[in-house]
């Protein structure tokens, strides 16, 4: 299996980089490439560099229009940004593909594959709803950076795997990141 995941520069580092250590652990191929911003606030909210997220993933230069994932020829089984700024969020929903993680999430929903688009704002205005109505519309899936309480998190870490395991159950990938309700 193979998935690839874009990072932006909205607030919310952490769920990034769990994901892609997660999918890594699972024996995933993880693909990723990070906006500009989203390296910094990474760097910013978990004092982490790409160097580090190159040991569980193939890292590609936001700029490299020539890697793979920018092509549909090249199969995965779909791609996570996460978490999403407004400004990636409204790229996308235009199709303009000037870079290589808008560019890689067209051609996933050109190619008929899973996009889930993970926003992390608030509040938000009619321009950030249309922008999300468009993508679904499209056929994205829209999953907000809202982790629930019902599974009585203790701390950051549950917040956070319940985020991925919700990430997990769209791509249909087997977890036990949290309990799940009624059982
Ligand atoms: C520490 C920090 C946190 C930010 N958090 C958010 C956020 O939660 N959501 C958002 O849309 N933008 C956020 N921004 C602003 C984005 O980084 C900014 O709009 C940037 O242009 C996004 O670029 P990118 O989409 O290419 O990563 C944040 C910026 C900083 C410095």
């Amino acid at each position: 299996m193979r998935i690839v995941v874009g990072v932006t520069g909205a607030s919310g580092a952490i769920y990034g980089y769990t994901l892609i250590q997660l999918l890594s652990q699972m024996g995933i191929e993880v693909h990723t490439v990070y906006t500009e911003m989203g390296e910094k606030v990474l760097q910013h909210e978990c004092g982490v560099s790409l160097a580090e997220i190159s040991r569980y993933a193939h890292v590609y230069q936001n700029n490299n229009l020539f890697a793979p994932i920018a092509s549909g020829s090249f199969k995965t089984q779909g791609m996570v940004v996460v978490p999403c700024s407004m400004h990636t969020l409204g790229a996308i929903a235009n199709g303009t593909g000037e870079d290589l993680l808008t560019r890689a999430a067209d051609v996933t929903l050109k190619e008929g594959r899973k996009l889930i688009v993970v926003p992390r704002e608030t509040p938000v205005t009619v321009i950030h709803l249309e922008n999300m109505l468009r993508l679904a519309r499209a056929g994205a899936i829209i999953l907000p950076a809202s982790p629930a309480f019902y599974h009585r998190p203790q701390n950051l870490s549950d917040l956070v795997s319940f985020m991925a395991g919700k990430i997990f159950d769209v791509l249909g990938i087997e977890h036990n990141l949290f309990q799940r309700w009624g059982e």
